[in-house]
């Protein structure tokens, strides 16, 4: 009997209609779209309704993924929803998808790994495929990071956006996820987190997001390029064979510097942070969907799909589309 892969084949993403520029967040903070231009790229970012919640947009990206897979919502044997900002405590996000998918009775559920939980799900989607049990999974990243901001710091609240993205991901005779890395190390957990809790009714700690912008920056150029090399080490590539690099959209420089250290062309990169800002979990299958659908990542390219985030966690994922 021949060998199961599984392979991407559809993507799918959406974005709130609430444009946000850096022009209008200088008219309610201190900031500037000089500062922010500079430091990260980012020019603009989407903001979801206060009604909206991650199952919504994870919902629109869903179905736009299932139209271009050519797949009915009942094609679907497993549901894998990455997000930091689920709608509830319980039920999970995934399950709320697959109700608003109007389907029944197959796998679903959240993973939480922050920034990097978009290729943390994918790989895990990949295995449960490549197990035999499973042969069409719905693979998200969905967030809405605005509800988990506090929008009087002006360190982190010009950072993110809200979005979602995913792919259709089905069992196949050939590789299309050739090969793929995932890390932690809780032993940074201080350096990017929303330390709180809910407990007797009440929020217990911090409900905002903090961050210490410099120790991020460095960890994270640092293992980015690790994780690219271990995964293609993994699969007996060289960077060459890389067609497109799709880190995690934290910030313009964060991808110029880990392009850089690969001595990768920057042209090779694919870049939505400038207009999506970091959308976490949902940045990779986001920039992912724009660079299908704009043409650039075509059937037969590898494309490199890079996570990192609070944990801290990392990882990689190298795609033959
Ligand atoms: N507008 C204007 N000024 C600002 C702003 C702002 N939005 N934010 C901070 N400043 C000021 C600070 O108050 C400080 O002023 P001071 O010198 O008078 O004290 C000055 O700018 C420098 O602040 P730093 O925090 O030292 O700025 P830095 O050069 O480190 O840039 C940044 C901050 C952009 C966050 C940078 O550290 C960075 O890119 N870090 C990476 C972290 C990241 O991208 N995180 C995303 C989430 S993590 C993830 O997705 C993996």
């Amino acid at each position: 009997m021949s060998r199961i892969y599984s392979r991407i084949v559809g993507t799918g993403s959406y974005l709130p209609a609430k444009l946000v520029t850096n022009d209008d967040l200088a008219k309610t903070m201190d900031t500037s779209d000089e500062w922010i231009s500079a430091r990260t790229g980012i020019r603009q970012r989407y903001i979801a309704e206060p009604d909206q919640t991650s199952s919504d947009l994870a919902f629109e990206a869903a179905k736009n993924a299932l139209v271009s897979a050519g797949k009915s919502a009942s094609d679907v044997d497993l549901i894998l929803v990455a997000t930091s900002t689920p709608d509830f405590v319980f039920p999970s996000t995934a399950c709320l998808l697959q109700k608003k998918l109007g389907v029944h009775g197959c796998a679903a559920f959240d993973l939480q790994a922050v920034c990097s939980g978009f290729v943390y799900a994918l790989a895990t989607a990949d295995k449960f495929i490549r197990s035999g049990q499973h042969k069409c999974a719905l693979v998200v990243g969905a967030e809405v990071f605005s509800r988990i901001l506090d929008w009087n710091d002006r360190g982190t609240a010009v950072l993110f956006g809200d979005g979602a993205g995913a792919v259709v991901l089905t069992a196949d005779s050939t590789p299309g996820i050739l090969g793929s890395v995932l890390h932690a190390d809780g032993a940074y957990s201080d350096i990017l987190s929303v330390p709180g809790n809910v407990c007797g009714g009440k929020v217990i700690g911090s409900p905002f997001l903090q961050m210490d912008g410099q120790a991020v920056f460095k960890f994270a150029v640092r293992v980015l390029d690790e994780a690219a090399r271990e995964t293609l080490d993994q699969c007996g590539l060289t960077i060459a064979d890389i067609d497109w690099l799709i880190p995690h959209q934290a910030n313009v420089r964060i991808l110029e510097a880990t392009a850089k250290r690969l001595g990768m062309d920057s042209s090779k990169v694919i870049i939505t942070v400038d207009r999506h800002g970091n959308t976490s979990a949902a940045s990779v299958p986001l920039a992912l969907d724009v660079a299908v659908r704009d043409g650039r990542v075509r059937p037969g390219h590898k494309v490199m799909l890079e996570g990192v985030g609070g944990g801290f966690t990392w990882g990689a994922a190298l795609v033959q589309m």
